[in-house]
């Protein structure tokens, strides 16, 4: 595959996890909250959608007390991430989870871009499922094509909703087939979101942004979403290491 080429074309692609081992600590983080060695894609077996948010904010909080989860979850797709953003790299400093439980009416997010919401547009999601995600379980992206016909059409809808607008396009919303072992890569600019849940099993995924070092500071949203607050770095290239280092008077590199 063309990670660039695809990314150029698109706005997303689905790369192969790199690290078993990240995976495999993910998972069991996550089991350990919900006291289960068995696939999380049943846990809806046992526990009720309407208690699943402090299950979530557990998980949550027990994700990122990993110790080094930011290499841990960067490892999974390390080769693309230097090819599509650099050797200079930040992180979002938290794990993010998602648990789509079957016919959770109360967990969907629907359409949006997360740009709009604050994001910047030079950063990348990157998608963990814990569990195959298919159909309905899954999220949906619209690719960049359909994503600008959206942004074209947002003032137009402004007063209808963005209901109406996804109903509008919903038959080029790319339900995302990403299994376990895969991994999401896609731009925060797209169009995306989730319905609910009609398969019969749950979907849990993470979600991390990252973006380059040295990707222009937000206006609008300066100290939210900033680096040393929202993003921290996390790779910085030998280049960039020696620049920082140089001194000129006391000669300090
Ligand atoms: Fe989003």
């Amino acid at each position: 595959m063309n990670i660039k080429k695809n990314f150029e074309n698109e706005g997303f692609l689905i790369v192969k996890n790199e690290s078993k081992e990240s995976l495999d600590l993910l998972c069991k983080t996550v089991q350990n909250i919900f006291k289960s060695n068995k696939d999380l894609d049943k846990i809806h077996l046992n526990f009720d959608y309407k208690d699943i948010n402090k299950y979530r904010l557990n998980c949550f909080k027990k994700l990122n007390q990993i110790r080094n989860w930011e290499n841990l979850y960067f490892k999974q797709c390390e080769k693309a991430l230097y090819s599509l953003i650099g050797l200079d790299i930040s992180i979002q400093t938290k794990l993010n989870l998602s648990i789509q439980m079957p016919k959770d009416t109360t967990s969907s997010l629907g359409l949006h871009s997360d740009t709009l919401s604050g994001q910047s547009e030079y950063e990348v999601v990157v998608w963990t499922p814990l569990a195959d995600a298919f159909e309905s379980n899954s999220m949906y992206i619209f690719d960049k094509k359909v994503s600008k016909l959206i942004y074209q059409d947002l003032n137009k809808f402004e007063f209808k909703g963005m209901d109406k607008l996804y109903n509008k396009y919903k038959k080029h919303a790319k339900f995302l087939n990403v299994k376990k072992g895969e991994i999401l890569i896609f731009s925060s600019s797209l169009f995306h979101g989730n319905i609910i849940n009609r398969t019969k099993k749950t979907r849990l995924s993470i979600n991390c942004r990252f973006k380059s070092i040295f990707a222009p500071e937000l206006e609008d949203f300066p100290t939210e979403r900033s680096s040393g607050s929202f993003y921290k770095p996390l790779k910085i290239s030998p280049v960039t290491k020696w620049g920082l280092k140089y001194k000129y008077n006391n000669i300090k590199f």
